[in-house]
Formats: structure tokens, sequence, C-alpha cells
């Protein structure tokens, strides 16, 4: 009997096909591959891979806060209260949450939209940051960001008066928004973010992406990534207030994704409020903000090398990161090697990560997986490495790009 595959690129769900995830794309499959040639003691330029393609902040060696370690811990195994080492308010919160449980256990399961003790404390977080009075009945928690902006993004899929949805999302984003609209089948309407003002969205901009997806399409909601990945900016309060006079006028939803709300490096972050954090005068108060603290502050600390590198580098430029986790520079990269990028198949910016990669071991996303403008080129680097890592990839990139130019010049 002749056994034939019964899921085929021909029969399965189309939209699915179109999914690009540029952070885990070919450049990392290659990085891997060196990775494994370097351990069979294939001679390169370089003596390891650093991978900077994603934020992978353990990974890359930031310590996890201990009061939610510890939450995490005694939440799933109660018998742990009985160590002197669980500080007392760690033992109360667990001793509220597992009384929000069936039967004590979180292996129960809880209601559709969340523990109701969780979505009354974000509700409470919600009053406090906002001023106005927020209802658990509107809180709905998921499995992360991306369970929840699915969902969300799935109300939209329903033609309005005979024209498909669009969704605006910012150019360049983080991929996911890109992906989930391609398997969604939903319309993507691009917005670009004004490079030369620190990556601003400007309403003018907003005004033209509407006009020119609403020609074919009814366009339904307006994504707004804030802090940016992979630009880092923080927007502006006014630039915010313009945002939402612009959606209102146009009868959109927001879909405001803050997950970078608590990595703020530079400017003040005006939805910034830190979520069931212990109170003050609580035993692990301390160690809560200090921990917190010591993180934020190395993030600052990269942020700041790699503004200052990438600009010292020429045919390089980098606006400041003002937020989340990513460097995102703008390269020069010559008319030849556009050339030679074209012969290999490649787009200037992945032909640029490639040779990256080949000769320095240095893993980074090229720009056109989150989207730029046509004829820029960027790449996006995570900035959580370790300092002596981090100095090492910097110099690397250095040493590459003044070679990379002077082979194409
Ligand atoms: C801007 C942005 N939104 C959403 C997500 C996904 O978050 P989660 O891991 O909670 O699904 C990420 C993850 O990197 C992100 O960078």
């Amino acid at each position: 009997m002749k056994l034939e595959k019964c899921i085929t690129e021909t029969n399965v769900n189309q939209n699915m096909l179109n999914i690009k995830y540029a952070v885990r794309g070919p450049i990392l499959e290659r990085a891997i591959q060196i990775e494994r040639e370097l351990e069979k003691g294939v001679k390169k330029p370089f003596e390891r891979v650093v991978r900077a393609n994603i934020g992978d902040c353990h990974a890359l060696g930031q310590p996890p806060i201990t009061f939610i370690r510890q939450v995490l811990a005694l939440a799933a195994c109660p018998a742990l209260a009985s160590s002197p080492d669980v500080p007392d308010d760690v033992k109360q919160r667990v001793k509220e949450l597992l009384e929000d449980c069936t039967k004590g256990s979180v292996g129960s399961y809880s209601p559709s939209n969340g523990l109701n003790l969780v979505r009354r404390s974000v509700a409470e977080y919600l009053e406090a940051r906002d001023g106005v009075a927020a209802s658990l009945e509107d809180v709905y928690l998921g499995s992360g960001a991306s369970d929840v902006i699915k969902a969300v993004l799935s109300l939209f899929v329903q033609d309005v008066d005979g024209k498909p949805p669009a969704v605006m999302i910012p150019i360049p984003q983080y991929p996911l928004f890109s992906g989930t609209l391609s398997e969604l089948g939903l319309r993507q309407a691009n917005y670009y973010l004004d490079e030369d003002n620190d990556w601003a969205i400007q309403v003018q901009e907003l005004e033209r992406s509407w006009r020119e997806a609403s020609r074919q399409c009814h366009v339904r909601a307006l994504v707004v990534i804030n802090p940016g990945n992979p630009t880092g900016q923080v927007l502006a309060r006014e630039n915010m207030e313009e945002i939402i006079k612009f959606a209102y006028d146009h009868e959109l939803f927001i879909l405001a994704d803050e997950v970078y709300q608590e990595n703020i490096i530079s400017k003040p972050f005006h939805s910034f409020k830190k979520m069931k954090p212990p109170a003050p005068g609580e035993a692990s108060h301390a160690g809560f903000r200090r921990e917190a603290q010591a993180a934020r502050r190395r993030l600052a600390a990269r942020a700041r090398s790699a503004h200052r590198v990438f600009n010292s580098i020429p045919g390089l430029s980098c606006n400041a990161i003002d937020g989340a986790m990513f460097a995102f520079p703008r390269i020069e990269i010559p008319e030849r090697a556009q050339v030679a990028a074209a012969e290999a198949g490649l787009q200037p910016d992945e032909f640029y990560c490639l040779r990256l990669l080949e000769e320095t071991g240095v893993c980074v996303v090229p720009g056109s997986g989150f989207g730029q403008r046509p004829g820029s080129f960027h790449f996006r680097t995570t900035i959580l490495h370790p300092r002596a890592e981090f100095q090492y990839m910097l110099e690397s990139v250095r040493r590459f790009h003044a070679a990379f130019r002077q082979s194409y010049s």
C-alpha cells in the first residue's frame, strides 16, 4: 500500500504558507549549522556564534526576579511553604491565589477568561493607573501576548459593506502581527514609522495609509507597538493623543502592544505602572525593587553603548533606544553589494546579515523581516548580552562593516 501524506503544501491552509518569521528564519538556521561546524572543528575566522536574533533575557544571563519565581514555585508546590527561605508576603500571595483555584490547585481548570483574583488585580491596577473605574468583567487573560493578540484580531475577520477587512500595522513591526494577519486572512495596511523623528508615528502617514487601504478594504483596527519592537522608541504623550484622535475619527479599534512597558530606558512611558509587585513594607519589596532596577540599569547601559558604537561606525546610524530590548541600526549597503545580493537571490540586508554571520559569527535579523522603507536597510540585534559579550559583538560589527564597505565600494 502506498502511503500518501494527508497534509501537503497544496491542501494545507494557504494562509499559513505566507507567514514569515524572520527572527527565527534562514539566518538563524545557518547560524545553527555554523555552530555544528565549529563543534566538528571546522576552521572559521571566529570561535563562536553570538546569537543576537531574539531578546531571550534569561538565556543571555539576566537573573530572573526572585519574587516571581518564588510565587510560581510555591503555587505549583504548596509543600514548599514550610521552607524558611520563602518570605511571608510570598506565602500570603500564594494563599490568596490558591483560594481562587478550584480545590486549591493551580492544576484545576480556571475560568476561560482567567482567575477572578488575577482579573480583579488587573482591574485595580488599571483603576490606579488611569484614575477611572475598571471592571474585572472587562479583563480577559491569555497565555501570553501572542495568544491574546490573535484572539482580538480574529474579531475582525468579517467583510464590511462588501469590503474585506484590513488592519493597520507599523513598519517596521514585530512579525507576530504580519504573521497573524496572514494566518487569519486579514489584509495588512502598512504605515511607516518616522525614522528621522525617533520613529514617531505621524498622523499624516496614518491618514495616507488609511486612505490607500480604504480604496479596497474596510480598515478595522490600528496596531501600535509601544515601546517599539524592533525600533525601541517610547511614544511621546502628545503623539499618543494624536493617534487616539485619529483612531476615533476613523472608528478604528486600537490594539496597543505594551509588552515592554517594564523595559524603559530613557523617556517616560505613560501607561507605565508596575503590575502585582510586593507593596512597600512587605518582606519581598526591597529585593524585588533591587532586582528590577538592576535589570533596568543593565539594559540602559547596553542601550547607551549600542547607540554610541553604532553611530561611530561610518555607514551605520541608530536612533536613541528608549525602551524594549533591541537596537535597529540603519546600514548603508554599497550598490555593488546590492547587486551581489540580487545575484544570490537575497535582499540586500539579508545578504549583509549572512556575510556578518559567516565572517564574525554574529547572528542578527535583517530589517526586511520587520519591514522598512523601500531603499533603506537595517538589522535588529538584541541588547541583552552580558557586557563583555556585547562589546565583543559590537566590535565584530565594526570590523565587519569596514571590511564589507571596502570590498564592495
Ligand atoms: C512587541 C511584542 N509583542 C508580543 C510579543 C509576544 O509575546 P508573548 O511571548 O507573551 O506571546 C513579543 C515577543 O517578543 C513582542 O516583542
